[in-house]
């Protein structure tokens, strides 16, 4: 099943591809990346974690192990990571990256860069941007959305002109994550992350949300939540924008 369409703010349109299962959503995203680090081995790939990614993560690496594409030469900056875990942290976005994807992609160290670095006491956000800028800039962004709207840590609230900066978590993004972390307690209170003007600066976005615990957020940004309210909606009006759903994220706030 395919559905193409634009929704949203009437000038500002989100396109929407919505697809039967979340594995058609990842397998679609991994050939868009495969193609993208064809044309261009030294891609720049701007990623996000959670678990939306997982699967589109196993479905690029597949790729690699079969010879299909190589991923040794692209660089990758991460949206985010949380402030107040210890180094070795397995809960560490870095920690998920290591396994899901530079791992099995070989994906060298060197190559990959996060806003902050796990057990850092604080960030260098001015190095971080700049080496944006001096990689030429993230050819494509890959985002997940938080149950609140909130793209990377970016929660309700933030500015759509926002930068690179240590953030407070909202109680819900918390709650969210309590499940993985053993307790609420154990969920850090803070993190680093990417800001909704320097995400808007990717030349192309992807936004993937999977599932019926989705449908709710999907539903409100493309009914043109505004975005100080669902930071999500900020992302209406990028020049090269697609939200790719499965059918059970585009079922509507009551499952319709
Ligand atoms: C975290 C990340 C976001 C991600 C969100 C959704 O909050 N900072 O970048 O989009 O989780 O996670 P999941 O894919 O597990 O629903």
């Amino acid at each position: 099943m395919s559905d193409e369409r634009a929704a949203g703010d009437a000038a500002a349109p989100v396109e929407v591809r919505v697809l039967a299962t979340a594995e058609e959503v990842c397998e679609a995203v991994a050939d868009e990346l495969v193609e993208l680090a064809r044309r261009r081995p030294e891609a720049v790939l701007g990623l996000a974690t959670g678990s939306t990614m997982i699967g589109l993560y196993a479905a690029l690496s597949a790729r690699v192990r079969d010879g299909a594409v190589s991923l040794e030469r692209v660089r990758t900056f991460n949206l985010d990571e949380y402030l107040g875990l210890p180094e070795a942290s397995p809960r560490s976005f870095r920690a998920f990256m290591d396994e899901h994807l530079f791992g099995p992609c070989g994906i060298d160290a060197a190559r990959v860069a996060f806003p902050v670095a796990p057990g850092a006491e604080g960030a260098d956000v001015r190095a971080f941007e700049d080496a944006i800028h001096a990689a030429g800039g993230i050819d494509l962004q890959l985002l997940g959305l938080g149950g609140n709207g909130h793209i990377a840590f970016n929660e309700p609230g933030s500015l759509r002109d926002s930068r690179t900066r240590a953030v407070e978590l909202a109680p819900r993004t918390r709650a969210d994550a309590a499940a993985a972390f053993g307790g609420l307690d154990s969920v850090p209170t803070r993190a680093v992350t990417m800001g909704v003007g320097t995400i808007l600066e990717a030349r192309t976005i992807r936004v993937l949300a999977l599932g019926a615990h989705k449908a709710d957020v999907v539903s409100r940004m493309l009914a043109g939540a505004p975005g100080s309210e669902l930071p999500a909606g900020f992302l209406a009006g990028h020049p090269d924008v697609r939200l790719l759903v499965d059918a059970a994220a585009a079922s509507g706030p009551d499952g319709r």
